[in-house]
């Protein structure tokens, strides 16, 4: 999408739609009441009405604006200007987005500047990162799309410097990767399984310039991934990893590996779901698309610093060669593991992979994943679950996230939550007991990264969403894709 910046006056604008803010104060900045003025104290009369309150959430569309040079305006609240942070921009940003694209070929324009903790060039890059998510829905295979991607987007800012269509650049390259993720979850599996998955990982790793691996399932034999290949082995669709690799670095750097859980399909194997638990299990491949998505922004950024991609794919199904409770596998590392759940097949999918990672010489290892229901459980469907062996680089996680606007919630992961996964018959058990199933799970992962400083991030709740909210479409959400780019190039500053 091509966005463009407008240093104009605002009432200047053309476009089909402009989209303003507005706080929840009598302050208006000059462009405000420059617009006010422009419609003869219209916004003064509606702000006197308490029709125009600057509430987030509060947005008023005016659809005659013949006094100004746009069609159509759209004011939108932005709240308390001394509190705007990046949650709230976003949000109030994306609402805009969702309003103003629901026709075809909408020329939309933004008005935007530095607010509370954002500065100008903050607010350009949200505005630019939700405007190119915002027109985009999860109506992929619907004759009447409800969402239509922009004709163009005009951002409107007082100031046209470098860093300013820098930060346009930014935004923009970080919405695609969004969008990228988001149309990976939100396609079925009968589209995209894990030989798809790896062909179009081969095809956007070529037009960014990311160096691409892709194993088939003889050499996840010859690596010794039976843990991942158990999993995979009841269903029709062959397994594959994905290595994308970003040398930004240099040749000594160290790396910093993303690890993403890529079941395309879960219908629990054996221990089968019912038709409620899997009609979204579509979206159990939201951790490697995370990990897809993030890694193009890394490459398109040129973020400089050394980033491996790892995504473990398979599928889980029903079959007369399906993985059975009892079985043993073995996997890369050499621990044995008794199958008690074969609906527990994300962490034996991440097993091998985490593994792989460490072998390859991961300094620091994040791994993603819609890895358990009980994560829910715990902290509701829009919070991530971060779990880690090493509270330093935790935080500087966590604080990428904190930076993004993303929830992410630390839990812990106190060593007496192992002994639930002693097995009798094997070195560790794929279930824990009734309790504590999030933490359990990150135990079970502890067991694969040996000593690396290693974060896990339980994507299960916030990465799909069953229903359209204002601020957001129904479906893959895209979430944590902006943190693991923050961590990235926290990872580089050291
Ligand atoms: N993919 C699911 C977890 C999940 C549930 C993701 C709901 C998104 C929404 C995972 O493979 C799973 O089935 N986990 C089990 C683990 C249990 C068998 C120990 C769960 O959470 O019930
Ligand atoms: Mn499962
Ligand atoms: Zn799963």
């Amino acid at each position: 999408m091509n966005i463009q910046v407008e240093s104009k006056p605002s009432h200047e604008i053309e476009a089909d739609w402009l989209v303003v803010g507005v706080p929840e104060s009598d302050q208006w900045d000059d462009s405000l009441q420059g617009l006010d003025k422009s419609l003869d104290g219209s916004l003064t009369r509606l702000r006197e009405s308490g029709d125009l309150t600057g509430k987030p959430g509060n947005s008023l569309a005016i659809y005659d604006a013949s006094r100004i040079a746009s069609k159509r305006l759209l004011l939108v609240g932005l709240g308390e200007p001394d509190s705007l942070n990046v949650a709230r921009y976003t949000k109030a940003m994306s609402a805009a987005a969702r309003e103003v694209s629901e026709k075809k070929d909408i020329q939309a324009a933004i008005v935007v500047s530095a607010a509370g903790s954002l500065s100008l060039a903050d607010s350009v890059e949200i505005a630019a990162t939700a405007f190119t998510v915002g027109c985009v829905g999860q109506d992929l295979y619907r004759a009447e799309p409800a969402h239509f991607r922009f004709a163009g987007i005009q951002i409107v800012v007082s100031d046209e410097s470098d860093e300013i269509k820098a930060a346009v650049r930014r935004g923009s390259t970080i919405g695609q990767a969004i969008n990228l993720t988001r149309e990976l979850v939100n396609r079925p599996a009968q589209d995209i399984y894990p030989e798809s998955f790896a062909e179009r990982a081969e095809s956007v790793a070529a037009d960014c310039g990311l160096t691409c691996e892709v194993w088939d399932e003889k050499r996840l034999k010859t690596e010794k991934m039976e843990s991942l290949l158990g999993v995979a082995q009841g269903s029709d669709r062959p397994p594959r990893m994905v290595v994308l690799e970003h040398n930004g670095g240099g040749v000594d750097a160290p790396v910093l590996a993303l690890v993403g859980k890529g079941v395309t399909f879960d219908s629990g194997g054996l221990s089968i779901k019912t038709g409620d638990g899997m009609k979204e299990m579509k979206c159990d491949m939201a951790g490697a698309a995370t990990v897809l998505g993030a890694m193009t922004a890394i490459a398109r950024l040129k973020i400089p610093v050394n980033v491996r991609g790892y995504m473990g794919l398979v599928e889980n199904m029903i079959s007369g060669n399906s993985y059975k409770l009892g079985d043993v596998l073995t996997a890369r590392n050499g621990v044995t593991i008794e199958v008690l759940n074969t609906d527990a097949e994300g962490r034996l999918v991440l097993a091998d992979v985490l593994a792989v990672a460490v072998d390859c010489g991961a300094a620091k290892l994040i791994d993603l994943a819609t890895l358990t229901g009980a994560c829910m459980v715990a902290l509701g469907d829009e919070v991530t679950g971060v779990f880690s062996n090493q509270q330093q680089w935790c935080d500087q996680v966590l604080e990428a996230a904190r930076t993004c606007g993303e929830p992410a919630w630390q839990l812990p992961m106190f060593d007496f939550y192992a002994e639930l996964l002693k097995s009798d018959v094997a070195d560790v058990k794929n279930i824990g007991s009734r309790w504590g199933g999030a933490i359990t799970a990150a135990k079970f992962l502890e067991k694969f990264v040996a000593e690396t400083p290693w974060v896990h991030l339980d994507i299960a709740g916030p990465s799909f969403a069953s229903s359209n909210k204002p601020h957001r479409e129904g479906g893959a959400s895209g979430c944590m894709v902006r943190t693991l780019i923050a961590a990235a190039e926290k990872f580089g500053s050291e």
